[in-house]
């Protein structure tokens, strides 16, 4: 186990940490929208979805404890990306005493900042969402259970709807540059490799962006109600 405390300081290791947390969290994303769709199928299936989430495990286990579980993993996930995060930053910022002038900032840097305000927003978007879908507190029209109602009546709001577009277009961004970098971790940036992971990190951002986006604009437009 020697290798590990090694590990654990060095940049390859951070990287490690945020690849792996990264992919939960993209498996997470990519989940949710899967069962975010049920939305178009009506009340029934998505709350049935929703219910299916709390009893998922009986009765092998009681209600909510693999939803717990999966949770956990999340919550360690977001802990640790964040953590990696911040120690990478700090090793880059350690690496390059002097500041940049303005207008000489290279690509790569424009990149992690907009990762590291894009992570931000996406934080505190998640923490809104929370409070507005799981626990209802900022919802005026909340209904415990009742989920398709609290997406479609919490839609209605319009800045709600902007502020959810707006934190999608982040997490896109963030899914793009996110997925660029970790095959760079990876090692696979061979020319030959380039265009096909350009192509994937669009594609995956756009369709998370894209579906997410859906949801508030079918609830404005009338299509879902
Ligand atoms: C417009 C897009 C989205 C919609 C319509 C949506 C909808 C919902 C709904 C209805 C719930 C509550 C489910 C329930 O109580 O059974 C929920 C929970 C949640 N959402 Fe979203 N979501 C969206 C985007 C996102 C994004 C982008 C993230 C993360 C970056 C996210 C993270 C979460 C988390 C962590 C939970 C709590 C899950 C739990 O532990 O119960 N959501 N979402």
């Amino acid at each position: 186990m020697a290798w590990f405390p090694d590990l654990y300081r060095s940049a390859v290791g951070k990287k490690a940490v945020m690849a792996v947390t990264g992919i939960i969290l993209f498996a997470f994303v990519l989940g949710h929208l899967l069962g975010n769709l049920k939305l178009y199928l009506g009340p029934e299936a998505l709350n049935g979805y929703a219910r299916f989430l709390r009893t998922a495990g009986e009765p092998v286990v009681p209600e909510n404890v693999v939803l717990w579980a999966v949770r956990l993993v999340l919550i360690a996930a977001v802990a640790l990306h964040v953590w990696a995060a911040w120690q990478l930053s700090r090793v880059s910022r350690a690496a390059r005493p002097d500041a940049y002038v303005a207008g000489t900032r290279i690509h790569t840097t424009y990149a992690s900042r907009t990762m590291r305000w894009g992570g931000v927003i996406i934080l505190l978007f998640v923490i809104y969402h929370l409070l507005h879908l799981t626990w209802g507190t900022v919802h005026p029209k909340f209904v415990p259970g009742d989920v398709y109602h609290n997406v479609v009546t919490g839609f209605h709001e319009w800045w709600v709807s902007l502020f959810y577009i707006a934190a999608q277009v982040a997490l896109g961004f963030h899914l793009y540059h996110g997925l660029w970098s970790m095959f760079q971790s990876l090692g696979w940036n061979h020319p030959r490799f380039n265009l096909w992971r350009n192509g994937f990190a669009h594609a995956f951002a756009w369709l998370i962006t894209l579906g997410n986006v859906s949801f508030p604009v079918a609830v404005l437009s009338g299509l879902v109600h």
